[in-house]
């Protein structure tokens, strides 16, 4: 009896240090369709012509390994970060948009990231339709994203542009927001003090528009909100979950610039979306 009690309170610890490390739910994952559509380019929707290597297929497991899991706990106990405060914003009575402005108004103020708040010129709060199916999670702003406050708006964010046109969507339809809401100086990768500082932000904006499926662009944002260190390589190819939204990672449109060969498992990805969402997938 004894050592069952033992027991009960280290697992209470392990679940603890989860949720205190930002694990705020449990993704699930998955499986892949059997008969998943043919791959094409994601430039062949804006009629450039782009020349595809074939990248190592996406996992075909569909649950999470106990090594993943093993690591997950390790991580969250490393960190030993406090416990994530829903943010008022996202509870309190108010439209949609109301409600995403007044977070926008305290995260234009937030110094909670000293050397990001005084580095600054803008804070990125997020864009796009308060009521999306879809929203995109991107890692942090950069250089032009600093300067116009609006995410996704450099060289990414044209190739992001470009992607969305792909689907069949419009900029304004989506949702799109960053793990952080302020850009780290030379673009460098987010700290995981700083993405824990702005996760109660973003926990409120996946709140606010509840999304039925959130997209997220790279490692950075893949890792963050769903708790994981495992290679986006391995985490892409099947849905998690995020509370009630079905969670896609990808690859990050500033990796496919400098990869363009990555562009086709993406288009693959954004298929895999397409049909899981019930719209048309294109040829
Ligand atoms: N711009 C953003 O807003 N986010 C990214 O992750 C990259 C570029």
């Amino acid at each position: 009896m004894a050592r069952r009690m033992s027991l009960t309170r280290a697992l209470q610890q392990v679940l603890h240090s989860w949720q205190s490390a930002g694990l705020d739910h449990w993704p699930r994952a998955a499986p892949l369709p059997q008969a998943a559509p043919e791959a094409e380019s994601i430039d062949n929707a804006s009629g450039a012509p782009e020349s595809h290597v074939a990248l190592p297929p996406a996992p075909s497991h569909s649950v999470e390994s106990p090594e993943l899991m093993a690591r997950k706990s390790t991580a969250a106990a490393r960190l030993e970060l406090p416990v994530i405060a829903m943010a008022p914003e996202a509870t309190q009575p108010g439209t949609r948009e109301k409600r995403l402005a007044a977070l926008a108004a305290r995260v234009a103020t937030c110094t909670r990231c000293q050397e990001l708040a005084s580095t600054r010129q803008k804070t990125v709060f997020g864009v796009g339709n308060p009521q999306a199916r879809v929203m995109f999670i991107g890692e942090a702003p950069g250089a032009d994203e600093d300067e116009q406050g609006e995410p996704f708006v450099g060289r990414a964010g044209q190739l992001l542009n470009k992607i969305i046109t792909a689907c069949g969507w419009t900029r304004e339809e989506i949702y799109i927001c960053n793990i952080l809401r302020c850009r780290p100086p030379g673009n460098r990768l987010p700290e995981a003090t700083e993405a824990h500082h702005c996760r109660e932000y973003l926990n409120a904006q996946i709140a606010i528009v509840d999304p039925e499926f959130i997209v997220c662009w790279g490692t950075c944002a893949s890792q963050n909100l769903l708790g994981s260190e495992e290679t986006i390589g391995k985490m892409r190819g099947r849905f998690y979950t995020h509370g009630r939204a079905k969670v896609l990672c990808t690859y990050h449109p500033s990796y496919l610039l400098r990869n363009p060969e990555a562009k086709k498992p993406v288009w693959e990805d954004m298929k895999f979306l397409l049909g899981e969402m019930g719209l048309k997938v294109p040829e």
